[in-house]
């Protein structure tokens, strides 16, 4: 309890710090008191409208692994604490993702649903078990391969399990939502299955390279990340779907490059008759760069809004110089703000960051509940980049 109030009190300082009006330091004094009041007899406290929204953009300005961080004052923040039924809460996420998309030029918006109580041992009130809000299945096929996404094989096996039957298996089939609340597991929804206005995917084709679209790769427009958990002031909002836009690298040089994920390379290698036999002639990097640029040409060409990692380095570089003027210095992680292609282009390589990561407010890791293992629960627990 003691060490709530201390994170309430380091995030109503920080809101005092960042509002234009500091000088309010009566209002604010108040405030701490009523908060002290409110934890000593109930054990919490409720944020008001402005602590929820100025506390989730704080939360982002201090996401040390995050590259846009430049926009954390332009975050749209949805107060969704009130939702408790099903039907309310699905709703809720379908407009997140019809907001955010905004016909493909793209808003950083967070949905924030009912904070977690401070009975011990309590359920959290909603939680979603997808990782993101759009994401494709992993198939395990017969010959032990997967068709999909192998970062998703655990949870579709699970999805299966409870009952979920897709239309069709492909490489990229959607998955359905899966909910929780307060510990009762719903049945898997197949949103995209059912809406598929809602589901907004970019064919990837190259600038130059016609037979390049044959081989059938997409993404979808929105990374909406929907299993971390939200902290504000030492409150816990297990359910608080967020998303930005992506950095072309995500897709081009991880999901779809990397030998755990989709692993094109080797194909994308074949369709510029490039020889694979010894990684020495670099095939690998030359066609990443290739793929980089499909994935770039194919979301401008569709008008979905989209950043490559020159620029988004440069602007998270004035960023920290701002910040650092206004006596905000920013925290980061250097081993995430460095883009996984052309790294030394790219000016966060020649960086340094403070790793500190901010405790009282900001997004975190959180254990699953579909993971029953105590004993990983506990490791994780030690990280500073899982809520405890
Ligand atoms: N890297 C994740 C993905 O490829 C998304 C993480 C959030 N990214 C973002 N641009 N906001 O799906």
């Amino acid at each position: 309890m003691q060490d709530l109030y201390i994170q309430a009190e380091a995030f109503i300082s920080s809101m005092q710090q960042f509002e234009d009006c500091p000088s309010n330091a009566e209002k604010w004094k108040q405030r701490l008191s009523s908060i002290k009041q409110s934890i000593e007899t109930t054990g919490t406290y409720r944020h008001t409208k402005e602590e929820l929204t100025f506390g989730a953009k704080l939360a982002w300005r201090n996401s040390n692994r995050c590259i846009g961080r430049h926009f954390w004052r332009q975050l749209d923040v949805f107060d969704c604490r009130t939702l408790n039924t099903k039907e309310t809460i699905l709703k809720a996420l379908e407009d997140h993702l019809v907001y955010s998309f905004n016909k493909g030029a793209i808003k950083s918006a967070v949905t924030i649903f009912a904070p977690k109580s401070n009975i011990p041992e309590s359920s959290d009130p909603v939680r979603i078990l997808n990782h993101q809000l759009i994401r494709y299945a992993g198939f395990k096929k017969n010959d032990g391969a997967v068709l999909g996404d192998p970062h998703s094989l655990k949870f579709t096996e699970a999805l299966e399990k409870h009952g979920w039957q897709p239309q069709e298996k492909t490489q990229f089939t959607p998955m359905p939502w899966w909910i929780q609340i307060d510990g009762e597991i719903q049945d898997p929804y197949p949103v995209l299955e059912e809406k598929p206005h809602l589901l907004t995917e970019v064919e990837i084709e190259h600038p130059e390279n016609i037979a390049f679209k044959e081989l059938g790769l997409k993404w979808y427009s929105t990374p909406i990340l929907s299993d971390m958990a939200l902290k504000i002031g030492g409150i816990h909002y297990p359910c608080a779907p967020f998303n930005g836009w992506y950095m072309g690298t995500e897709i081009g040089a991880r999901n779809l490059a990397d030998e755990n994920r989709y692993n094109y390379l080797p194909k994308i290698a074949e369709i510029f008759h490039l020889d694979t036999k010894s990684n020495r002639s670099l095939w690998r990097d030359r066609v990443i760069i290739e793929l980089n640029r499909a994935v770039l040409h194919s979301f401008d060409r569709k008008k979905i809004k989209i950043g490559d990692h020159h620029a988004l380095t440069r602007q998270f570089e004035k960023f920290c110089e701002n910040e650092a003027k206004s006596k905000c210095p920013v925290t980061g992680d250097w081993s995430w703000l460095v883009p996984p292609i052309s790294a030394s282009q790219t000016p966060t390589f020649s960086q340094e960051f403070d790793p500190t990561v901010v405790q009282h407010t900001n997004f975190f890791y959180q254990a699953s509940p579909l993971e029953q293992d105590q004993n990983s629960r506990k490791s994780k627990g030690k990280c500073p980049y899982h809520i405890n």
